[in-house]
């Protein structure tokens, strides 16, 4: 039996993406995100949905560019300030000893501590209400050496993404169950 709980923005899980960007003195920020995620293959393309109230968001319209940090749970208490103050008047990077690289590609700066990097060039912008969805071309992702399994794709437990559990805290990611694009073939039969 299922119950009624309304319209509301609830979903499971999302990521707790850390997006840089200049802002318009050229002041390296960073700010919490967990409404986004991957929205096109051909070309790579990422999407954050950003209300106009948040610093990060002239930022991008003015550099058009932005990267999106794949944070670890080691990052947790960073990420939580990161989406709790503005860069209008903190210095998250001072505050939280991360430290701010320029991307090479792109006229944004990330958090160099965590493992993965998306550079993002601004590709489209569409005003949905609350929220502007930016989405961002990938023109690179930069991961941390040693985070590659033997096949060459990124090893999540290596990786160890923080999630964000919109029940209200922070987790990290479970173990496999099956072989993607792999278990359903037992069903087509
Ligand atoms: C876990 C978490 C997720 C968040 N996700 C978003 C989001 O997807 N979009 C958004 O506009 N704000 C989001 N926020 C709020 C911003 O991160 C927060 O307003 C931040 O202070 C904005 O920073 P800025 O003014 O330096 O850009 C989130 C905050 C937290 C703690």
């Amino acid at each position: 039996m299922k119950e009624s709980l309304g319209a509301q923005t609830m979903s499971f899980p999302l990521p707790a993406y850390l997006v840089g960007s200049y802002d318009e003195n050229g002041k390296a920020n960073l700010m919490t995100a967990a409404w986004g995620g991957i929205v096109c293959s051909t070309p790579p393309c990422l999407a954050v949905a950003i209300q106009p109230s948040r610093l990060t968001h002239p930022s991008i319209v003015k550099n058009k560019a932005f990267t999106v940090g794949i944070p670890n749970s080691r990052l947790a208490e960073a990420v939580d300030y990161a989406g709790l103050v503005s860069g209008r008047k903190h210095d998250k990077f001072a505050a939280t000893g991360l430290t701010p690289v320029k991307s090479q590609l792109v006229n944004a700066p990330s958090a160099d501590d965590g493992p993965v990097i998306l550079e993002c060039e601004l590709y489209q912008s569409l005003e949905l209400g609350s929220h502007t969805l930016f989405v961002g071309r990938i023109v690179d992702v930069k991961a941390e050496v040693g985070l590659k399994t033997d096949s060459g794709a990124l090893d999540l437990s290596k990786v160890d993404p923080l999630i964000f559990n919109c029940g209200g805290d922070y987790r990290q990611v479970g173990p496999a169950v099956g072989q993607a694009f792999s278990i359903g073939k037992n069903l087509k039969a």
